[in-house]
């Protein structure tokens, strides 16, 4: 492959960690039987698979127990297991303008059913919430607060502690969505009081595309998204309650998720405290160059602010689309442009006409390449 300078962390990380793929083709030879059905040596081994994954995402999550946790194919899947799970008609959810359509869509397809009502939290143009302002919105009826943990568009990292605390005081159960958080920043559900926690394989935590899950506060009875086969309770008619069965109808990706438990063990030894360290400098670095661009807007909390590692930005006189093709074909520079799949955060940032361009950096970014893209737009922008 020609040179490649991949800033696009935010939509899945790439490259993954040699071990990822090397845990996927030895679980494929030595582990490929059906997990959970049969007992014979390669099926307990491939049980064993998905239970070192299992421990590993609690480790970095804070989960006393494993099975709490439960595997699906990406983000949106588990959102819609914790959000269609956990609703039922007459409920009323609160959730922001930062969220991501995989949030949205679920929320208000339940409410065009007549079922549910949800409220939007404003945040400002830098995608920053206002805590009072979601306190106003608690009623009688508030059963679920649903909130990113920073914004896929944004960057901006929203008060996590402080909305659980809400939900203790008003009795509402907090779903985040991790899709931008996890792997990069430390996030440990007992200190931060999450009762459901979405998270992606793919992206932070370097597994492969394809896996995702949930975790499930222990004491709740979330309905499941799926009904079938687990191997387990075979003779029942209704799904198990046993965890992590009860959610995971069907034969799993045993293979990507030894490709993820690899990514994990990746991240843990990074630590996420350091990755997030590393991926601050390299926005602030970015931040910094693509300031002396003529007509730039850069999207977000301000220099010098807490943000994950992503940069989205427009430059007056320029389509986003065009200039992330031009980095592409002329640069070999890999970012993401358009609209990200989060109508109201552009509303709030003023990009519901121009789209944005997204550089998004990741665990293995460097300093060189963030001043390739800078160089790669300053060109690109001094001679049209
Ligand atoms: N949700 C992912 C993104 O923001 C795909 O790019």
């Amino acid at each position: 492959m020609e040179k490649l300078i991949y800033l696009d962390h935010a939509a899945t990380s790439w490259p993954k960690p040699p071990a990822v793929g090397e845990a996927m083709m030895n679980a494929l030879e030595l582990a490929g039987a059906n997990p959970g059905r049969g007992s014979h040596r390669m099926a307990v081994q491939a049980s064993r698979v998905l239970f070192e994954t299992r421990k590993g995402l609690a480790t970095l999550f804070g989960i006393k127990n494993p099975n709490d946790i439960v595997f699906g194919s990406n983000t949106t899947e588990a959102l819609n297991l914790a959000i269609q799970g956990v609703l039922r008609d007459g409920d009323h959810v609160i959730a922001t303008m930062a969220e991501h359509n995989s949030v949205r869509r679920p929320l208000e397809f339940l409410r065009r059913q007549g079922g549910i009502e949800v409220d939007y939290v404003p945040v400002t143009s830098s995608g920053i919430m206002d805590l009072e302002k979601m306190e106003q919105m608690f009623r009688e009826n508030t059963r679920l607060i649903v909130c990113t943990h920073s914004s896929n568009l944004l960057g901006s990292i929203m008060p996590i502690e402080e909305i659980a605390q809400l939900c203790r005081k008003y009795q509402a159960l907090l779903l985040v969505d991790a899709a931008q958080s996890a792997g990069v920043m430390p996030v440990d559900v007992g200190r931060l009081g999450i009762d459901l926690l979405a998270f992606p394989g793919h992206k932070g935590l370097l597994g492969p595309q394809g896996t995702g899950g949930l975790y499930i506060a222990p004491e709740l009875d979330v309905q499941p998204l799926l009904h079938g086969g687990t191997g387990s309770q075979s003779e029942a008619v209704e799904q198990p309650k046993v965890r992590p069965d009860r959610y995971e109808a069907g034969t799993p990706n045993t293979i990507g998720i030894a490709g993820l438990g690899a990514g994990v063990k990746h991240v843990l030894a990074m630590t996420p405290t350091i990755i997030y360290k590393h991926e601050w400098e390299l926005s602030q670095h970015m931040m910094d160059g693509l300031s002396s661009i003529k007509g730039i807007q850069m999207l977000g909390p301000d220099i010098g602010q807490p943000r994950t590692g992503l940069v989205s930005f427009i430059i007056e006189g320029y389509d986003s689309a065009q200039l992330a093709f031009q980095l592409d074909r002329n640069y070999g520079i890999a970012v993401r442009s358009g609209f990200h799949c989060t109508p109201l955060a552009h509303e709030a940032a003023g990009t519901t006409a121009t789209g944005a361009v997204r550089a998004s950096v990741g665990y293995n970014s460097t300093h060189e390449e963030v001043d390739e893209l800078i160089r790669a737009i300053t060109e690109l922008t001094v001679k049209k």
